[in-house]
């Protein structure tokens, strides 16, 4: 029982996810010293009531950072890093803003730098763009990467819950962030697919780079109208490259029943990985939970102990394409009246923008005209918007949602 040698580990952090770690560590050491020869046990602890970090920096041999946020998880990160000791985070936030920085400091001392757990929970996502896929050119990857808003927008189209319901529930179950803005507006995702980007592309992606939007503003009705076209709603992470430069955009987006994001459901995640090596693969899972979570950072753990190098050398600048090409979805409220819909179609053509499906349903009032456009660019089809939405005849405003055309294996 006593075999290996022993590996004490300093733990910043012992909320949901560093308790889940401490306990997994007890439970796993055996099989871990025979897998590796190397005994690993909680050494220090630091929690924001007790622990000295220098004190747990000095007696650990691989640091382990659960605390979340920018600071003081920056300076420790970086210290232990500075110190030669092999460092693992699940900090989407910090590895997401801070990246060049660290990896800056891990490649100048020598030590690793794992954070498999701060993307997409146990999805070995990182692992397979790092070493499995190191051999291709990735062209895109797509991520449903945030859990509690694929289990909002499950629930609003299994169960007909509201945005609000379906929210409540998600926070009940504890899947959303202590301030779920991240979750929900988008944020959260926006960190882990810079993250993604930057792995995949290795080039210097941040935060600051990654446009994107939540679901705040989405209703049951453009779920239940997009049914009209088999349509299924996700916030849908999309990191590509693009005429030299690339993208990192986090939007919600109707996907085909064929595309695999589309069967990715409650608060399951999934990494849709494009090359023309390899075709696609995806990988899903669990996205979050403090066991699920844990587990990524127990496998980070053995990859260390295993000696596996995690040291990146220094990344280009990325290139960011702004207008990119997109499909549309777009739902418009107009009178029922003569004329109508060739003003609509004589707008949409002003700017270059062609239909590929048209739904038209009478209201009591007026009719619903629901379409879905062919790729274009985004400046193009706002464009046509903002011309439609001034229209005398057209009543609330218009709904926009992207729509992902891609479908595999159909
Ligand atoms: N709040 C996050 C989610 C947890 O919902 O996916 C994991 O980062």
């Amino acid at each position: 029982m006593g075999d290996g040698e022993a590996i004490k580990i300093g733990l910043l952090g012992r909320g949901t996810v560093g308790g889940a770690f401490a306990l997994l560590v007890e439970q796993r050491a055996d099989a871990i010293a025979r897998l590796t020869g190397k005994r690993p046990s909680i050494g220090g602890v630091l929690t924001s009531s007790t622990g000295d970090f220098d004190q747990i920096l000095e007696d650990s041999d691989v640091i382990v950072e659960l605390i979340g946020g920018l600071d003081p998880a920056r300076d420790y990160v970086l210290r232990a890093l500075k110190a030669g000791k092999p460092v693992i985070s699940a900090n989407k936030a910090l590895v997401s803003t801070h990246g060049a920085e660290l990896f800056a400091a891990s490649a100048e001392s020598g030590a690793p730098l794992f954070f498999e757990a701060a993307v997409a929970g146990v999805i070995p996502a990182i692992r397979v763009i790092e070493e499995s896929l190191a051999g291709a050119h990735v062209e895109r990857v797509h991520g449903i990467v945030n859990g509690t808003t694929n289990y909002i927008l499950t629930e609003m189209a299994n169960s007909g819950l509201s945005y609000d319901e379906a929210l409540k529930q998600a926070q009940d179950l504890g899947y959303a962030e202590a301030d779920p803005t991240a979750d929900v507006g988008g944020g959260d995702a926006a960190a882990k697919m810079a993250i993604l980007a930057r792995l995949a592309f290795g080039l210097d992606v941040s935060f600051d780079q990654v446009v994107f939007e939540g679901i705040e503003n989405i209703t049951s009705e453009d779920i239940a109208y997009a049914r009209e076209f088999d349509l299924v709603l996700k916030l849908v992470g999309t990191a590509e490259r693009i005429n030299g430069g690339i993208s990192v955009r986090v939007f919600p987006a109707f996907l085909y029943p064929s595309h695999p994001l589309a069967s990715v459901h409650g608060s399951f995640n999934a990494v849709t990985v494009e090359s023309p090596a390899i075709t696609e693969i995806t990988m899903s899972g669990p996205g979050a939970g403090g066991v699920q979570t844990a587990s990524a950072v127990l496998g980070d753990l053995v990859s260390i102990l295993s000696g596996v190098p995690r040291t990146r050398g220094e990344a280009a600048p990325a290139t960011i394409v702004d207008d990119v090409k997109s499909a549309f979805y777009l739902h418009l409220e107009v009178e029922d009246r003569p004329g109508v819909l060739a003003e609509v179609a004589a707008a949409l053509g002003n700017h270059d923008v062609s239909v590929r499906n048209f739904n038209q349903q009478g209201t009591p009032d007026a009719a619903r005209l629901v379409m879905v456009m062919h790729p274009t660019l985004e400046s193009n089809f706002f464009a046509a918007v903002a011309e439609i939405a001034a229209l005398p005849f057209v009543g609330a405003a218009p709904r926009a949602i992207r729509v992902i055309e891609e479908e595999f294996g159909s």
